[in-house]
Formats: structure tokens, sequence, C-alpha cells
């Protein structure tokens, strides 16, 4: 464990079950439809890949950036489009992949904005959520986890651009960031 972590809270293998668990269910529910998962970056890269290979059907791959936390640790509710995706969602069946939903603002931004380009279809897959902390509503069709309200960091979450490579998912010691 580094240094800087106090407690794993989900280790690699069971992050490993959570992702082998959804992807068997939406390759079921999409088996005969065009599934376009839409990674919300940066902190979804580790989950798409290994969601997109746990999901035995056919699958398109695309990315979406914002920003909403700047280098903090408290989520402003501002939230700008850094990168937008490359293909229409027009008619399609979208699934959203985050890594964490917090308070909820992030993609209660993004749902709004793709919600006017008319998908057929458009679902939310978090592996953590953090339900105590939410601000906004969300309608999660698949999570992985519910995540204790600390700061959390590890398999692509970040704390200032650090730890999204940890292979788990652990609290960040708050002398840290303190
Ligand atoms: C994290 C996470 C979500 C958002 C969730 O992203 O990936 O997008 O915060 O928080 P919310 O529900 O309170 O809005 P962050 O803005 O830290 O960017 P990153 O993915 O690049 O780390």
């Amino acid at each position: 464990m580094h240094d800087d972590i106090s407690e794993v809270l989900f280790s690699a293998d069971a992050i490993a079950g959570a992702v082998e668990r959804i992807g068997a269910k939406v390759a079921e529910d999409y088996a005969d439809r065009r599934l376009l998962v839409v990674g919300i970056l940066s902190g979804c890269f580790p989950f798409v890949a290994d969601l997109a290979r746990a999901i035995n059907v056919h699958v398109e791959v695309d990315f979406m950036a914002v920003s909403s936390y700047g280098g903090g640790t408290k989520s402003s509710g501002v939230v700008r489009t850094l990168k937008d995706l490359n293909t229409s969602i027009d008619g399609r069946e979208v699934l959203l992949v985050e890594d964490i939903i917090d308070t909820g603002l992030t993609l209660h931004y993004i749902i709004e904005n793709l919600r006017t380009r008319n998908p057929a279809s458009l679902e939310v897959c978090t592996l953590l959520d953090k339900a105590e902390a939410r601000a906004k509503k969300i309608d999660i069709k698949y999570s992985g986890f519910e995540c204790p309200n600390a700061f959390v960091v590890g398999y692509g979450l970040d704390y200032d651009g650090l730890y999204r490579n940890l292979p788990y998912i652990g609290v960040l010691k708050p002398e840290v960031y303190a």
C-alpha cells in the first residue's frame, strides 16, 4: 500500500469482480442494440478500458472531458466542456461511464447537454456511488460500489493529478491534502 493511503476500500480483485458483473449485465441488456460507451475523462480511463473488455457484444467507445474540481477537493458546481464527443449521438444508445458520482453536478450538466442531442437512450454507469454527497439526483443504472464520504483515490481517481495509477481504491490521508 502507498504511504499516502490510510485504508484500502476496494482492492484490485474486488474492482475486477465489479467490472465483470457490470460488463455481463450491460452485454445482456444491449445484446441486440449497438452501444456507444461514453467515458467522462480523465478519471474513467481504467474503468472504461476494463469495462469495455468485459462487455462481450459490439461496443463503440467515445470520450468527453469536462472540468469541475480544479485542483481542490470540493466540487465547485462550475462545469466546463474541455473536449466534446467525436461522435454524433443522434438516435444512439448511449451509456455514460464515470469513475465516481459525488455531488452529481458534473453528470447533471453532461446529461442535460447530451439530452438535447436526441440519443435513443441515455443511461449511467459508475464504479463508485458516493450517495451521501449528492446535490443533484442522478438515475444510476449500473453501479459498482457504494462509496463512503471520504477522499478516495486510485484506479483513475486523483488528487492533484496523482494516484490515478494505483490498482486499488483507497482513502487518502488527510495530511496529504490539508
Ligand atoms: C470527478 C469524477 C466525476 C466528478 C464527480 O472528476 O470523475 O467526473 O468528479 O463529482 P461530482 O459528482 O461532485 O460532480 P474530476 O472533476 O475530479 O476530474 P477528473 O475525472 O479529470 O479527475
